[in-house]
């Protein structure tokens, strides 16, 4: 691993006009923190991975979620996180939608071609619904996406949004990491959570 630098080592403004036509984007559920936190995650993923395509990656992880801008943080919480099956409900699918839309929008604004818009977006759309992944790329981005949770910033947001204590919250993740793509993504995912329960003192409370 770690042949060769990635192409936002190389460039380090490489993503920086997305990252700006997207900013407005962001704010909305928490997504100006979920976002940079599981974009780190990726590059970690794609050094480890190098035969994912850098940008294509960096790109769908960038944009994946800004779909959920358009959509009502009441309706986003009631109906995306606090009931059964909620990685199925309306506002999941609506989500991704958006997130095409507002997805190739940016990157059409931002100088991308229509190659690299159409196989970000064939990621972003289905990226929480699709039972399976597509390719190496889809399951990059889905990990660097969950990886983000197991980080003590993750664990803060979260637990809110599921009304749960953080520790409620460790432990339901503790039961998750194995469902995650790569096994590096498995390992990332064990480290950071036994860093984050030490962090958050979840031995005593
Ligand atoms: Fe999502
Ligand atoms: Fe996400």
């Amino acid at each position: 691993m770690l042949k060769n630098p990635s192409a936002l080592e190389k460039d380090p403004s490489r993503y920086d006009a997305v990252w700006k036509a997207a900013e407005e984007y962001m704010r909305a559920r928490k997504n100006d923190i979920h976002i940079p936190l599981s974009f780190a995650c990726a590059q970690t993923l794609l050094k480890h991975y190098p035969d994912a395509d850098h940008d294509i990656c960096s790109l769908a992880i960038l944009l994946h979620d800004i779909g959920w801008y358009s959509i009502d943080m009441d309706r986003i919480l009631s109906e995306g996180f606090r009931r059964e099956n909620f990685l199925q409900t309306d506002v999941r699918y609506l989500h991704e939608e958006e997130g095409v839309r507002l997805g190739t929008e940016v990157l059409r604004a931002t100088g991308w071609s229509e190659e690299v818009v159409e196989a970000v977006c064939e990621i972003i759309d289905g990226h929480d619904t699709r039972a399976e992944p597509h390719h190496l790329n889809d399951r990059i981005v889905r990990d660097a996406d969950k990886l983000w949770r197991y980080s003590v910033p993750g664990i803060a947001v979260i637990c809110d949004w599921m009304e749960m204590t953080p520790r409620q919250y460790a432990d339901r993740l503790e039961n998750q990491y194995q469902k995650l793509e790569t096994e590096q993504g498995k390992l990332m995912a064990k480290s950071m959570l036994a860093d984050s329960r030490i962090q958050l003192m979840l031995h005593l409370i």
